[in-house]
């Protein structure tokens, strides 16, 4: 059989998505980790940033040289950039053979096999339907302990600056029956955890014959099926964090105590330009009421610096709710003007690229603080942690997550991956906790 290399940049959501192609290929290639020996090479992108797309436009360079040397080597370009710039690809990166974006993943045998005879190929339509519900992915680099699950895919939201809407299409949820059979074939396989993956998943809505599930519904399914397998979820928009999946979350001790609450700015004036649709206020009381019903439940975020027209009073609003809630993480960027989305046609992207750094900074350096505080807090806490695998520093050491996602360092003794224990913190430093 024909070997296949499969490399993945971006999100969670680009994970899940290697492995239904891996599936959809599975009967012409088998997967291998050796790139050499490939014979087919596929790289699925990420757009969000400028960064992100042009980190992978050097590594097509690099490819370059690999398929010279490698007669009847074939690459191809899948996930957002593909749906983003697939004139811009076809006509400056002469080493695609074909293109494909992230619903048209079923065509792939065809575009691979029209390609091999010389020209390039694309399929970069969008579909309304599509959420790939009855192929079952192929875990192919995974610790057999963690899965993720897609639940829905595509995103209405439209923020301002962000290029999803135009790169995965519109919101849709997958069939409930399927997402649990997967879940069911992943406990059978001995799998511990899954994470319930959509770009924005408390929108999971699914009808059928007068019954709705929502996703606090679906999420209560999932973790009904064994109390032993954890449930997590990402990712979340504030505007639908409902009582209704917090009640949910509270009621099952398998349904991880994590939320990863993007907010974005602190300022209204911004979050109003971003099209975020609710304010700080909002967000504020969300976090009480997640606190209300789950005291010990950790939120992190993500956080833009230097959106256009951000004031430095805006940016201190930002700083001033990341204090407020406390993060225990947070993923922070520059702003990054993409071109098509509502911020690229209607604002100016006017703060100086060494402002947005220098805010960023802050951003980083006060996050940093917050994450020490959090873990300074669980020093001497004792928590359930799911073991996971050997720590990276020495094989003496394995390392679980407890169910506030945070990795925690633990000697090894007779412990074995895959297994639950109860560890006591005794120290950490501002981004690792020791037990
Ligand atoms: N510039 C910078 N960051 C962005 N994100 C999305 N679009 C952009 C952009 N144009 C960030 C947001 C989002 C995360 C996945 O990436 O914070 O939540
Ligand atoms: Fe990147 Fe967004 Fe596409 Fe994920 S959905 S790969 S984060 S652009």
């Amino acid at each position: 059989m024909k070997k296949l290399y499969i490399e993945t940049y971006g999100c969670q959501m680009n994970f899940a998505d290697s492995e239904v192609v891996a599936s959809i290929l599975k009967d012409t290639f088998d997967l291998t980790k050796t790139i050499e020996e490939a014979d087919l090479i596929l790289i699925n992108t990420c757009s969000i940033r400028d960064k992100a797309e042009q980190r992978i436009h050097k590594r097509l360079t690099e490819l370059e040289a690999l398929k010279k040397h490698h007669h009847g080597l074939q690459i191809g370009l899948l996930g957002c950039m593909a749906e983003r710039m697939k004139e811009e690809l076809l006509a400056t990166e002469p080493v695609l053979d074909f293109i494909a974006g992230p619903d048209a993943y079923r065509s792939l045998p065809e575009l691979i096999e029209k390609s091999s005879e010389g020209e390039t190929q694309f399929n970069v339509l969008l579909s309304t339907d599509e959420t790939y519900d009855d192929v079952m992915p192929v875990r192919y680099d995974t610790n057999g302990i963690s899965a993720y699950i897609s639940i829905m895919r595509g995103c209405n939201n439209f923020c301002s600056y962000c290029v999803v809407p135009y790169t995965r299409g519109r919101e849709r949820s997958r069939d409930p029956k399927t997402i649990l059979a997967e879940a069911e074939d992943l406990i059978q396989k001995g799998f511990k955890e899954v994470t319930l993956l959509g770009q924005n998943v408390n929108s999971y809505h699914w009808q059928e014959n007068g019954v709705t599930v929502s996703f606090a519904r679906l999420m209560e399914m999932v973790a009904q099926l064994s109390p032993t397998l954890r449930v997590r979820f990402a990712t979340s928009h504030p505007k639908d964090i409902s009582d209704e999946l917090l009640e949910t979350m509270a009621r099952y001790d398998n349904i991880c105590k994590y939320i990863h609450l993007p907010v974005q700015s602190g300022s209204n004036q911004v979050l109003k330009k971003m099209n975020r649709v609710y304010t700080r206020e909002y967000y504020l009381e969300r976090v009480r009421k997640i606190r209300e019903l789950m005291p010990d439940c950790a939120i992190s975020t993500d956080i833009i610096a230097g959106f256009c027209g951000e004031t430095l009073e805006d940016h201190l609003q930002t700083l001033s709710i990341m204090r407020e809630v406390g993060y225990e993480y947070a993923y922070m960027f520059k702003y990054s003007e993409r071109g098509g989305t509502m911020s690229a046609k209607r604002f100016k992207d006017d703060i100086p690229d060494e402002e947005k750094t220098r805010r960023l900074e802050e951003i980083i350096a006060l996050q940093g603080e917050l994450s020490h505080e959090s873990n300074l807090r669980d020093v001497g806490k004792t928590f359930t942690i799911l073991v996971e695998g050997v720590s990276k520093r020495s094989p003496e050491y394995l390392y679980g997550r407890n169910s506030q996602n945070k990795v925690i360092i633990f000697p090894k003794e007779n412990h074995q991956i895959g297994e639950y224990i109860e560890v006591t913190v005794t120290r950490c430093t501002p981004a690792t906790l020791f037990a």
